[in-house]
């Protein structure tokens, strides 16, 4: 147990796609820092941005808790590059939070002492993920796609589409993201399969099974959903041999990460017929060079990695930081502590 008196938190880095910023690289609103404080009597909260810590003006003292979105070894909008990151990361840190669910860019890092517990923020973008998992859902079965085109042409033309009711989803990685797709794809009538490391029954999905079922289980899918973390074990998890066990006509959705599958085998996949297309939201190399050839690929869809893209983002990370910070002070267990080893 922490006493909340003179607890340095430290907030930088703006969350990715946030939608409301301030110029100066600020994104908590009043609202928000109000809630933070709340948590505790003597919370002590600086609120900073890359560009001051890029000029030098750390925080003093050094910050006990980081709330941070860090862009890793890349630089990206307002999120902390890697010194600037670094330079919050002293002996006196004692917990960080990520505004990111993947933490494998700040994993990479290895600026973090084993000791130093690090929580993700899953869940915080898992509703409109599951969302945009529907939405792509719908986009392919009722053709909406042909019927933009059809209407540019002014074509009174009748599709021939499929309905949802008795259609099976496979969903590679059955946490925050998986469930809230699921939750949602059973109440379309779809018989949902999870795939997990640790298979145990869920209230979310009308079975769970461990890795070694996916082929079984991708042979019958209509439609594959990846919604697991880039770890060494996933990476390719969806390759040649598991798309050529998939259904035939089966649809992909990926709003995880692209190296979770092999994008050639993909490509190929598709213009075979295999897949009779896929929605994809993350790619191995972002953003997309314009020449890749997904970009032209008919059946094809890409979006710029921002499926989870809501307007409650912010409010949804400080209810997990607050509800974590609570935790932390009165010595419970935080909510997504990530396993260094596990990768997530
Ligand atoms: N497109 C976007 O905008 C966007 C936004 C947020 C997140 N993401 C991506 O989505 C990923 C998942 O997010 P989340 O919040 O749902 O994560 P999560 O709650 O940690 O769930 C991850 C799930 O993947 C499963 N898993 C891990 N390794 C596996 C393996 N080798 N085989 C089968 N299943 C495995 C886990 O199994 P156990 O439960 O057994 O551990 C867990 O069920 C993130 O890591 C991130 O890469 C993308």
């Amino acid at each position: 147990v922490t006493t909340s008196e003179q607890l340095h938190v430290v907030v930088a880095g703006v969350p990715r796609s946030y939608q409301r910023p301030f110029p100066d690289g600020r994104w908590l609103t009043p609202e928000h820092e109000a809630a933070i404080r709340a948590v505790g009597p003597g919370i002590r909260l600086t609120h900073t941005c890359r560009e001051e810590l890029e000029r030098g003006h750390i925080p003093s003292p050094d910050p006990d808790v980081l709330l941070v979105e860090s862009c890793g070894r890349k630089r990206y909008g307002e999120e902390l590059p890697e010194k600037a990151f670094a330079s919050l990361v002293t002996p006196r840190l004692r917990w960080i939070q990520a505004c990111s669910s993947g933490v494998g860019h700040i994993l990479e890092l290895g600026l973090l002492p084993e000791s130093i517990p690090l929580t993700n923020a899953g869940g915080v973008h898992a509703r409109a993920l599951g969302e945009s998992v529907m939405a792509a859902v719908l986009f392919h079965s009722k053709r909406l796609r042909e019927r933009l085109e059809n209407q540019e042409r002014r074509l009174w033309t009748e599709l021939h589409c499929t309905e949802l009711h008795g259609k099976t989803m496979c969903v590679l990685g059955a946490g925050h993201i998986g469930v809230e797709t699921a939750r949602r794809a059973r109440a379309f009538g779809i018989e949902t399969i999870g795939i997990r490391r640790t298979p145990r029954p869920s209230e979310a999905f009308d079975a769970v099974e461990g890795p070694a079922r996916l082929k079984e289980v991708l042979a019958r899918s209509d439609f594959i959903v990846v919604a697991c973390p880039l770890t060494p074990e996933t990476e390719g998890m969806i390759g040649q041999a598991e798309l050529r066990a998939t259904k035939r006509g089966a649809y992909l959705i990926n709003v995880a990460r692209g190296r979770v599958t092999d994008e050639q085998a993909v490509l190929r996949a598709v213009r075979a017929g295999q897949l009779r297309g896929a929605f994809l939201d993350a790619f191995g190399q972002e953003p997309l060079p314009p020449e890749h050839p997904f970009w032209a690929e008919p059946g094809i869809t890409v979006t710029p990695h921002d499926s989870h893209s809501s307007e409650l983002i912010g409010d949804n990370i400080v209810a997990l930081f607050t509800d974590n910070l609570r935790r932390f002070l009165n010595g419970e267990p935080l909510r997504n502590l990530v396993d260094p080893a596990r990768g997530y």
